[in-house]
């Protein structure tokens, strides 16, 4: 009794669903920081070298291994050798536990584009973030009461991802990308072009695309850009192997990556534009230097941007929904992709059929995303949590599958067979990358992240040491753990189905 696998409708299809899922926050919020903290325009050599010799090969990597097999995670490495099952639960699980938290920032996000509207944050929009908004308790803890605020849209984010992926594959995910990659590209374009004729904007401009050549042979600037590449094109999830393997049998893998890669950096460079035009306007109106108004990450989206907002004069209310309205987009494209990767996997697994799987896996994420984050510690989880996934996670599990993959000696084999049908052949240099160059700067990046770690706790000092052990440590070996069972537990279906293949 097996099922006919879904399908893709088009090529285009598949490389909206490939491009909504690599853009998210990241793009928007992370690159443009790491470029100017990384000597600006200089940075963007070593970036456009990490992404041809680390980005696109990863991403050729996965594609290869999913679609070789049609399977989702698991069962496609376990093809490839049958305890390299273990790896593809340990990448569920991690998808698992991002897909609780992620939704959490687009629930922000709605609810910031209500709040532009009436520049709810007043005067103090830091304060107004983690007190008035997320009520956030005085210290870390884990159970906490609600904060309705964030309860309410995270249970329509949940709502949406769930019905998204109900509809399936391609009347699913690739008509919500058709609409909202489209979408997003559009908005953005909108926020970029009004952010460009602020005052101050070419200071913005000037100080994030000077390039700083003294900083090219910098060791941490091309560590930097190898981390922004893994982290932006979210290799190591083995979301592109589940994306990969509804592809048609004769289907462009190469020239896939490379459009899929392009453009994920495209919109990182573009959001550069955005965020440092918008920047130098905050700089011109508090008469601070750029450096001093630079951030990422939540503070930029949280804090700052409601700071500019206040500071508009005309079509504040705009620019705020324009900015909320592509962090929503972007955040729930990459969100939708995560969780396929986990209802993919429960499929193949127990032979069961896309409605209760989606029933179980939605059911099962959205429970403990809303039990666990929407409340008054919320913010602090989520802060551990995407730590380590994003230090540790991703780095290791996309580390070990490829030196596995390269030492038990498959790399020729799926070499072959993206060449076989492929426009663009990939050769020898393809493993090469793969099998050397890739590994190397994974395991560099493990290794700095694992000496910060040990010289001082993450947070500095925010976090108790048992807080960081359990969230942090315990919930990385728990993903660990939670693989290698899942491994173990005899799959007679499909040790079947490998010996038929
Ligand atoms: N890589 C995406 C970004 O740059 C986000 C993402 C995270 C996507 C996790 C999928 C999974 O923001
Ligand atoms: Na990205």
């Amino acid at each position: 009794t097996d099922r006919p696998r879904e399908q893709w409708g088009t090529r285009a299809g598949f490389l909206l669903a490939a491009i909504g899922s690599a853009v998210g926050l990241g793009n928007i919020w992370r690159f443009p920081k790491e470029a100017y903290d990384n000597g600006g325009g200089a940075f963007l050599v070593p970036y456009l070298i990490a992404l041809l010799t680390a980005g696109i090969p990863l991403l050729i990597f996965e594609y290869a291994v999913g679609h070789r097999a049609r399977k989702g995670a698991p069962r496609a490495y376990r093809r490839l050798w049958r305890p390299l099952e273990a790896v593809g639960w340990w990448q569920v699980a991690i998808c698992f536990v991002i897909a609780t938290y992620y939704a959490v920032i687009v629930a922000w996000s709605i609810r910031y584009i209500g709040f532009s509207l009436d520049e709810r944050w007043g005067s103090d929009p830091d304060a107004f973030f983690s007190g008035e908004f997320l009520n956030s308790n005085p210290t870390p803890g884990i159970f906490a009461p609600f904060v309705p605020g964030v309860l309410i849209p995270l249970i329509a984010v949940w709502a949406i991802t769930i019905a998204v992926l109900a509809i399936g594959v391609k009347r699913g995910i690739e008509i919500a990308n058709k609409i909202f990659i489209p979408l997003l590209v559009v908005l953005f374009m909108i926020l970029v072009v009004r952010a460009l004729f602020l005052p101050g904007a070419m200071d913005g401009l000037n100080a994030f695309f000077t390039p700083d050549w003294s900083r090219i042979l910098d060791g941490t600037v091309w560590t930097a850009a190898y981390g922004q590449i893994f982290f932006s094109l979210s290799v190591g999830f083995a979301i592109m192997v589940t994306y990969s393997s509804y592809l048609k049998r004769k289907a462009d893998l190469t020239g896939s990556a490379m459009v899929a890669g392009f453009a994920n950096s495209s919109f990182g460079i573009l959001a550069g534009i955005g965020v440092f035009a918008t920047l130098g306007f905050m700089a011109a109106q508090t008469s601070q230097p750029i450096s001093e108004v630079v951030s990422g990450g939540p503070g930029l989206a949280f804090v700052a941007f409601p700071q500019i907002i206040s500071e508009l004069s005309g079509g504040a209310a705009l620019f705020g929904v324009l900015f909320f309205g592509s962090l929503v987009i972007a955040g729930l494209t990459s969100l939708i992709s995560i969780v396929q990767v986990i209802v993919a996997a429960v499929q193949d697994r127990l032979n069961i059929g896309r409605l209760p799987a989606v029933a179980l896996v939605g059911g099962a994420t959205a429970l403990v995303s809303i039990g666990l984050f929407p409340t008054r510690n919320g913010l602090y989880i989520l802060d551990v949590a995407d730590h380590w996934i994003n230090q540790y996670g991703i780095l290791l599990a996309a580390l070990v599958v490829v030196v596995v993959v390269a030492v038990i000696g498959k790399l020729p084999l799926l070499q072959r067979h993206v060449d076989s049908v492929s426009s663009i052949r990939v050769g020898r240099a393809w493993i090469v990358l793969i099998g050397v160059v890739t590994p190397i700067m994974l395991a560099f990046m493990m290794v700095r992240s694992l000496q910060d770690e040990l010289a001082e706790n993450y947070g500095g000092g925010s976090y108790t040491t048992a807080y960081l052990l359990t969230l942090g440590w315990g919930v990385a070996a728990a993903a660990i753990v939670f693989g290698v069972l899942m491994a173990l537990i005899p799959d007679k279906r499909a040790d079947a189905e490998d010996r038929a293949y």
